[in-house]
Formats: C-alpha cells, sequence, structure tokens
C-alpha cells in the first residue's frame, strides 16, 4: 500500500490494535478518568499519617493516590480546587510544611508525618485570614474557581519573600523586597481564567502593606 492510498480508516485501525496489543500497566495508565487505576480494587493500601490544618488524620491509601485527592476525596476538603490535574494551574495549591506545593503533582504517602494547611485551616468565614479578607475587599475573583489556590499562594509568597528567598525577577539578590513585580512572577503559577489578576495584586499589594506597618 503506497502513502496515497492510506485513509483516515486505516489509520484508526492501526491505532486501535495498537491499543489492544498495550501491556496491562501501560492500558491503566491510558484508562479514562472513571476507570482510574486508583480505584482499582485489590490495590495494596499504605498508612499515611498527615496533620492537615492542625488535625491529626490517619489515612490508608493506594500508594498512588495524590494528596490532591486525599485532601478532597478521602478527607472532603473540597476546597483545594482541581483544575488541570497536570501542575499547570494552581488551583491545587497547598502549604505543605510551609511551603506552597501543587498537590496534584504529588503522592500524599510522600508527605507522611508532614503538616499541610489547605485554605480551609487558613481562617474561617467569621474570623477570616487577611488575605482572604483582602481578596473580598478587592474583588480578586469571579467564579472564584482559582481562588484557593491564589489565596493560599499569595499567603506563602509573602512568607517567601520575607524570607528573603529569590525569584527570577529579584534584581538584588541581597535584597529580597516586595514589588509588584515580584509578586507577577512568584504568582505565574497560579493561572486565573477570569482574568482577576490587577485585583488580585492589589489585595496581596494591601496585605503586604499591613504586615509592614
Ligand atoms: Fe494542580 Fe492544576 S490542578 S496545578
Ligand atoms: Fe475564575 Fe480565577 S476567579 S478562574
Amino acid at each position: 500500500m503506497t502513502a496515497e492510498q492510506w485513509t483516515r480508516r486505516h489509520i484508526l485501525q492501526g491505532s486501535a490494535a495498537a491499543a489492544a496489543a498495550l501491556p496491562v500497566s501501560m492500558e491503566a495508565q491510558a484508562a479514562p478518568p472513571g476507570r482510574s487505576p486508583l480505584r482499582q480494587e485489590g490495590a495494596h493500601m499504605t498508612a499515611v499519617e498527615l496533620t492537615v490544618n492542625g488535625r491529626e488524620v490517619h489515612l490508608q491509601l493506594d500508594p498512588r493516590t495524590t494528596l490532591l485527592d486525599a485532601l478532597r476525596e478521602h478527607l472532603h476538603l473540597t476546597g483545594t480546587k482541581k483544575g488541570c490535574d497536570h501542575g499547570q494551574c494552581g488551583a491545587c495549591t497547598v502549604m505543605v510544611e510551609g511551603r506552597r506545593i501543587n498537590s496534584c503533582l504529588t503522592l500524599a504517602v510522600m508527605h507522611d508525618g508532614e503538616t499541610v494547611t489547605t485554605i480551609e485551616g487558613l481562617g474561617t468565614p467569621d474570623r477570616l485570614h487577611p488575605m482572604q479578607r483582602a481578596f473580598i475587599t478587592h474583588d480578586g475573583y469571579q467564579c472564584g474557581y482559582c481562588t484557593p489556590g491564589q489565596i493560599c499562594s499569595a499567603v506563602a509568597v509573602l512568607e517567601e519573600i520575607e524570607a528573603g528567598i529569590p525569584s527570577h525577577a529579584t534584581g538584588d539578590l541581597d535584597h529580597v523586597a516586595f514589588s509588584d513585580a515580584e509578586v507577577r512572577e512568584r504568582m505565574s503559577g497560579n493561572i486565573c481564567r477570569c482574568a482577576a489578576y490587577p485585583n488580585i495584586i492589589a489585595a496581596i499589594r494591601e496585605v503586604a502593606g499591613e504586615k509592614k506597618a
């Protein structure tokens, strides 16, 4: 058969045959979300202990469970959002041992014995964290889906600047200081599809000012 004789039907038939020949483990990786390997019966379970928002929790998890799924599906802390599930949007940002992390990119078992803070642990509707309050004051959201990740990231960003940790936007490595450019760079992993960026920066600027005062 010449190249000209190949049709779309031939290519699809070839792809189907290749998929049928996949070894079992690769089939599992290629499975759609509804048939995730995380839901397969008989998986070996592992004990994981975490301190989440000040509370000790003991979980029995499939070792392939991401920290994001452990929080949302097992602990029902649904404030942390699943956007892309691929480390691209920042919606799943939480703090582990005081440092921000994309919880979709890390396995829960890797954090056995560690401390996790989610948006629920930062503040409550009655006792808002200053960053939560500032996001409300400055209208730092529209649909709100990215907001828990934005707020966790913003809190960590100010701590990183205070600790003198430089970013790609830092001019003088000996004097890391707050600036809009620093914040934009450090928050660049948190995507807002509603494009509330100017208001998010305004909220972070206000909290940075309060901390300075
Ligand atoms: Fe984790 Fe998008 S859900 S980065
Ligand atoms: Fe809608 Fe950010 S407020 S995605």
